[in-house]
């Protein structure tokens, strides 16, 4: 079977080209399964209940969140109300949501899990522990991993840490994608970051001006506002043996609106 994982789907023109391009991508690339992360997918950051709801109608069958996931307080009922967006596993179990979702598509029953880092992110348990603890309960044949984090490092050891265990990890959060695409010696399939669904002449889909002014007049105030211009997709495509639950094959994918594979 094979699974794609989108990047961190940013603000409303990230989110009008999934609405718009995800059934043909699906058809192009033979996907039986879509993952997409949506924390900055409101704009710029957050989510909310009409986009949740117009992602999953477009294709996407699991939205995971990271450090953004209650930006919009709309997230809170959004949450609770829709098992198929889970938010980070290792926040606080009384947060709404929750950070596991198993979906049974017939060929295969697809577990997803979303983790946090803790390295330069907001206060959460330890992502390691609550994944180990998450996989003594989980029924899937294959089983994929969002790991939200700031350092590669630490995507980089959630990865072997889950070697063998699960079918797949990602990283999302950064927003640049990595080409580091394998497979781990135990069959895991592994990116460091998938990169973004957005604009790319910006400054991680934030208007360049504002982010150079956050910068060069770092403490004065400052308001983030969505880029415009030309939107790249940027994702991955695991193939996976169902009846092993491990990768056979990665491909990454980035390509333009002006550039579509299609
Ligand atoms: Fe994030
Ligand atoms: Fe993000």
């Amino acid at each position: 079977m094979r699974v794609l994982a989108i990047g961190d789907i940013v603000a409303e023109d990230g989110r009008e080209f999934v609405y718009n391009n995800l059934n043909r991508i699906r058809d192009f690339y033979h996907i039986d399964f879509c993952i997409a992360n949506g924390e900055n997918a409101a704009n710029t950051n957050g989510i909310t209940a009409d986009i949740a709801n117009t992602l999953i109608a477009r294709g996407v069958d699991v939205i995971t969140m990271g450090n953004h996931t209650f930006a919009n307080k709309e997230a809170e009922y959004v949450l609770e109300d829709n098992p198929n967006i889970i938010r980070p596993l290792n926040f606080p179990p009384e947060f709404e949501g929750v950070g596991v979702v198993v979906k049974d598509i017939g060929i295969a029953r697809v577990g997803v899990i979303n983790l946090i880092g803790r390295i330069n992110m907001t206060p959460a348990d330890c992502p390691f522990h609550a994944v180990e603890r998450a996989l003594k309960t989980i029924d899937a044949d294959v089983i994929f991993v969002d790991m939200h984090a700031e350092t590669t490092s630490e995507r980089i050891a959630m990865a072997h840490f889950l070697d063998g265990k699960v079918s797949a990890v990602f990283g999302t959060h950064t927003h640049v994608q990595t080409a580091d695409e394998r497979i781990l010696p135990g069959g895991t399939g592994f990116i460091c970051d998938l990169g973004m669904t957005g604009v790319e002449d910006s400054v991680l889909g934030v208007k360049k001006e504002i982010i150079l002014d956050f910068y060069y007049q770092a403490g004065k105030r400052f308001r983030f506002e969505k880029a415009e211009g030309e939107v790249f997709f940027h994702g991955c495509i695991f193939e996976v043996d169902p009846s092993t639950g491990k990768t056979t094959a990665v491909e990454r994918l980035r390509f333009s609106s002006s550039h579509l594979p299609y």
